[in-house]
């Protein structure tokens, strides 16, 4: 898709591509549209970054708190978005053990009793191994940088699913 096609868009149709870029905040998408013409793809992308930025701690939480855990309840349910269900399965969590899946819900647990909002990682530049060793790392670090590494982890989230659907010309992180 080049950016000819993204300015072409109507505002149903933006969103409708868009609107889960950033998990489960088609709101995002929606005050993105208002800002075309985009220059480039990755004007595109700092549109959506600079919204995120732009907003209060409150807002920055918000969108914490609209992600799904890791391994969590909706991945085995199956009412994950297709994204995050896909993400999900890339990284193997689809695949756990019992025991596997136990410590992970303590940990998520934990994570969330600690910081007030969900562990978020790019779960497809991790695995099954490397999710509960980082969840354990994050949950001893101090609760302004955790909130600042969680943001990074939507952006790298949001830049591959916009590299998704805009096609091989936008690099991936
Ligand atoms: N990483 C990629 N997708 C997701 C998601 O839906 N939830 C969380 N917590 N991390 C993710």
């Amino acid at each position: 898709m080049d950016i000819e096609k993204v300015n072409s868009m109507d505002f149903r149709e933006f969103v409708d591509v868009f609107g889960n870029v950033i998990e489960r905040c088609p709101l995002i998408a929606a005050a993105v549209w208002s800002q075309r013409p985009f220059s480039n793809l990755e004007d595109l992308e700092k549109h959506f970054f600079a919204f995120i930025d732009a907003l209060p701690l409150s807002g920055r939480e918000g969108i914490l708190r609209c992600h799904p855990d890791l391994a969590g309840p909706e991945l085995q349910r199956g009412t994950l978005t297709p994204e995050s269900q896909r993400e999900q399965s890339g990284a193997g969590l689809m695949n756990l053990g019992a025991a596997e899946r136990l410590r992970l819900a303590e940990l998520n647990a934990r994570y969330q009793a600690r910081f007030g909002f969900p562990f978020v990682l790019a779960a497809r530049l991790s695995d099954r191994e490397a999710v509960p060793r980082e969840l354990a790392r994050r949950l001893r670090c101090l609760r302004a940088q955790e909130l600042s590494t969680a943001m990074d982890e939507v952006k790298k989230i949001g830049r591959l699913r916009l590299a998704d659907l805009l096609g091989s010309d936008f690099p991936k992180p």
